[in-house]
This record gives C-alpha cells, sequence and structure tokens, in this order.
C-alpha cells in the first residue's frame, strides 16, 4: 500500500500567528526525522457525501449513528466518516470499508496495526463541527486537529475562567471589547483541543495544566510537569471560512514537515487528494 502525497504549489494564506515555523526546542530530544509532508483536508457537509459514508459503516458505527437522534449530530458524524474512511482511505490506497481502527485508551481511533502493519507509522486525527470537517493525516509525527463554528450561542470568558491556565484568562479579560475576547477565546479553545487530541488523550488532560502564549509570531506551549510532555509542538491557527476557527498541533521533529490544507469539492474522496489548496484569510 502506498501513500500519495497530493501534489500543488498553490501558496496558503495563514493567520498571521501561525506563519513562522519555529525550530525545536528541545533538539537534543528529537530522536527521528520524517520527510513526510502534513495534509489537511477541510469538507462542508452534503447529502452525497453522507450517503457516501453510510455504504461503509462498520457495526459499531452504524449503532452509534443510530443512537444520534438530532439531524445536525447525524450529518457532522457522517461527514466525519466520509474523511476518515474515504479521505484517508484513498491517501493509503485502501477502500474505505476495509479501514480497521482500534481506541486508545482514552478513545481516540487509531489504525489497527495488526489489520495494516504496514500502516503503522501512519497518524491521523478528525475534528467535525456544524458546517464543516478536517482530516489531518501524517506518517511518524503526533498531529491533532480542532475546528469550531465560532457563530453559535456559547459562553467564552466564563468558560475561560473555569477552564483555561490563569495566564490566558489574564490576557482574554485584558481585551478591549466582547468581541475581540471572543474571537481570542477560539484561538484558545482550538489550540488546546488540537494540543490534547495530539497527545491522544482527550480531556483527560486538565485544560488549565498547560497554556499558550500568542503574543509571538506562532502560538507557543507551556506545559505543567505533570502532563510528563518531552515532545515539542508547533501550531497553525486558520480561520477556514466566517464561521469557522481551526488549530493544528504538529509533534516537531529534525525535519518541520510542509503543512498542506485543500477543500475537498466533490463527492469523490480521491478528488481531495489533489484538490485546490485552500485558501484561508487571516483574521486580525
Ligand atoms: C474527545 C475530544 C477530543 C472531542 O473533541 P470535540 O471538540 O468534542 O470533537 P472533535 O470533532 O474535535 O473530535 C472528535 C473526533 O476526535 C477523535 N477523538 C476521540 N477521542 C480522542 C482522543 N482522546 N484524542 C484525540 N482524538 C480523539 C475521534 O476521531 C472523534 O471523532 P468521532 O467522534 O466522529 O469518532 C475531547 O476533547 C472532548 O470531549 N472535548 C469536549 C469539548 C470541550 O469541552 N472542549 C473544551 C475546549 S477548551
Amino acid at each position: 500500500m502506498r501513500y500519495r502525497k497530493p501534489t500543488s504549489s498553490r501558496a496558503t494564506k495563514r493567520h498571521p500567528i501561525a506563519e513562522a515555523l519555529p525550530t525545536p526546542r528541545h533538539a537534543s530530544e528529537v530522536t527521528a526525522a520524517s520527510t513526510e509532508s502534513v495534509d489537511v483536508y477541510l469538507v462542508r457537509p452534503s447529502a452525497g457525501l453522507a450517503d457516501a459514508a453510510l455504504q461503509w459503516l462498520d457495526d459499531a458505527d452504524r449503532s452509534r449513528l443510530e443512537r444520534m437522534t438530532h439531524p445536525r449530530a447525524r450529518a457532522s458524524f457522517l461527514l466525519g466518516r466520509w474523511l476518515v474512511r474515504g479521505v484517508l482511505g484513498a491517501a493509503l490506497d485502501t477502500a474505505p470499508a476495509a479501514l480497521r481502527f482500534v481506541d486508545n485508551r482514552w478513545g481516540r481511533p487509531e489504525l489497527d496495526r495488526q489489520r495494516h502493519p504496514t500502516l503503522s507509522d501512519v497518524r491521523f486525527n478528525l475534528s467535525h463541527t456544524a458546517g464543516l470537517g478536517a482530516l489531518v493525516v501524517t506518517r511518524g509525527r503526533e498531529v491533532g486537529i480542532d475546528v469550531e463554528h465560532t457563530e453559535r450561542q456559547s459562553k467564552t470568558v466564563a468558560i475561560a475562567d473555569r477552564f483555561f491556565a490563569t495566564s490566558e484568562v489574564a490576557e482574554l479579560r485584558a481585551l478591549p471589547s466582547h468581541a475581540v475576547q471572543r474571537d481570542r477565546f477560539f484561538d484558545y479553545w482550538t489550540l488546546k483541543e488540537s494540543y490534547i487530541k495530539a497527545r491522544g488523550m482527550g480531556l483527560a488532560i486538565p485544560l488549565g495544566a498547560f497554556s499558550f502564549d500568542l503574543t509571538g509570531p506562532t502560538p507557543v506551549v507551556t506545559t505543567a510537569p505533570s502532563l510528563h510532555d518531552h515532545s515539542s509542538w508547533r501550531f497553525q491557527l486558520w480561520t477556514p471560512g466566517p464561521a469557522h476557527r481551526a488549530a493544528l498541533c504538529i509533534e516537531m521533529l529534525a525535519d518541520p514537515a510542509p503543512v498542506r490544507v485543500r477543500w475537498c469539492e466533490e463527492a469523490e474522496p480521491s478528488a481531495c487528494l489533489h484538490g485546490e489548496r485552500a485558501d484561508s484569510e487571516p483574521h486580525a
């Protein structure tokens, strides 16, 4: 089985914070090198994608879907299946329904190494929200992705007060208006989610045990010793559309893998691999 890398030369616009790639902070701890790219696929839900995904569900997927009563939850779940079976399968030259997954102890789906021994270094992560799904795929390094719908009604500073690190709350509270605070809140939220997903531990990691500094050219994370995090990470933050924010967390190895972001515009998953590079406007 072959891992095909998409080809395109168009530059992607990124959030200014995400523009520069820092060098590894702990070069002595870098033990492996990878020349693989980090490929991100973005897609909006449609009936065609949901119908395609329905054909590929295994028993566990089907019973999860049956328990979902809300149409939006079902659409979001099927969008995730389309990405994680259709697009991941296309990237790995494997039929969607033939992919086998196992969950790690915190619930992160990973490829079943027994069933896919030649793909044991493949890493992927999925995120889906109202109106948008995102999949990141690479080899040899941990990755996490999060997309959020930023226009829904939700508390922001109150959530931050309760869950974020003290320095993050202070930075948020110092911002001049509710609108600016809300915008920055989603930066933190997606970055924090992308980190806990890259670690594979989800909310088993307390959200206050690590903090982001967003004052420099790229987001920088600081973790509490209790997290036993001996890796280095780089982050990208962008706005894939007016109603969404996205963040990507990539383990830093000796080779800073290039990130390619693509929109999937067609129902055929393999078309994603060669799709247009995403233009995502930087936000203020
Ligand atoms: C499990 C968790 C990672 C899910 O996050 P989410 O924002 O609700 O959902 P996303 O769409 O981004 O991600 C869901 C996908 O992540 C993957 N996932 C599940 N557990 C995971 C884990 N431990 N690590 C990494 N990825 C995981 C799965 O592929 C899942 O897709 P599926 O539900 O269709 O199978 C976890 O962070 C969570 O429950 N978050 C709740 C939201 C919250 O309170 N966030 C606070 C942010 S400040």
